[in-house]
């Protein structure tokens, strides 16, 4: 796009995001259309939501069923993504109701941060919706990390930022050891979730009833999340294999 003489790129709004409209004798400010404030909202949107870099291109569009090699995770997988299809379409009343989803599956590898992650894309991208994305081990340094520090958020900003956020996903959730301090953050955070009925997206090793967190935090989570059982399968190991094969056909060549 060629810029203006006052160096900016819309004539219309100057950049701003806001052109002025004289109508009947007077005048008031509209949206540009040239869609300056959208890409703004969007980028402070993906700033916040804070996807890690290998999953920020993912999209539900993207994620092959064709990869699992079982036929039992491949009717998995299938089903998986039509109760998440069912989901997304009815995104209005989920939120409504504050149901979330609880992806698991023992076997690491299986693609549930990447799932997760796709949906992130697709109610930031096509919901507009607001998204936090974090790992529960990242959670817990921060906030650690705020009893610190004299600087940046303080314990009780991110509890409630965490608390607040409109959708809010926990990856690889369970992992920790359980002390009494971590319980009752993550306490505070899921239960001021349950009470405003806002939607959270797990992904973990273990199933709801397999967390080894007190009972006040598992089942607030059993009541307002669908569980998915992911597949038993690595896709992490076949992208190993595969890049392991190309690596001894370079050798052998
Ligand atoms: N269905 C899929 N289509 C394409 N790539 C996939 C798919 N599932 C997984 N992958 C890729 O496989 C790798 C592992 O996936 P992912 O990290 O989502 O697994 P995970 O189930 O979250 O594992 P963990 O239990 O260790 O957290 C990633 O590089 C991911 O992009
Ligand atoms: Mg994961
Ligand atoms: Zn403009």
């Amino acid at each position: 796009m060629r810029l203006t003489s006052t160096g900016c790129k819309c004539p219309k709004c100057q950049d701003s995001g806001w052109e002025i409209v004289e109508e009947n004798g007077s005048s008031y400010a509209r949206e540009c259309s040239c869609g300056i404030r959208k890409r703004e909202v969007l980028g402070r949107k993906l700033k916040f939501a804070n996807i890690p870099d290998a999953f920020k291109e993912v999209r539900l569009e993207n994620f092959r069923r064709d990869v699992y090699r079982r036929e039992d995770s491949k009717v998995i997988i299938e089903k998986d993504c039509k109760a998440i299809d069912w989901w997304l379409d009815d995104i209005a009343s989920m939120k409504e109701q504050g149901m979330g989803l609880y992806l698991y599956s023992s076997t690491k590898g299986s693609g549930k941060t990447r799932m997760a992650a796709s949906i992130a894309n697709e109610l930031i991208y096509n919901k507009g919706m607001s998204v936090k994305f974090a790992t529960s081990v990242q959670i817990l340094n921060e906030i650690k990390a705020s009893w610190k520090q004299e600087e940046g958020m303080t314990e009780h900003q991110l509890l409630d930022d965490l608390s607040r956020a409109e959708i809010l996903v926990i990856d690889d959730f369970g992992i920790e050891r359980i002390k009494d301090w971590i319980e009752e953050k993550l306490y505070h955070i899921i239960n001021s979730r349950y009470i405003n009925r806002t939607i959270t997206i797990f992904t973990s090793n273990l199933p709801i009833d397999g967390l080894e967190y007190d009972v006040r935090i598992t089942n607030r989570i059993k009541e307002r999340s669908f569980p998915l059982v992911f597949p038993n399968e690595s896709v992490r190991d076949y992208i190993a294999e595969a890049n392991f094969s190309r690596l001894k056909e370079v050798m052998a060549s």
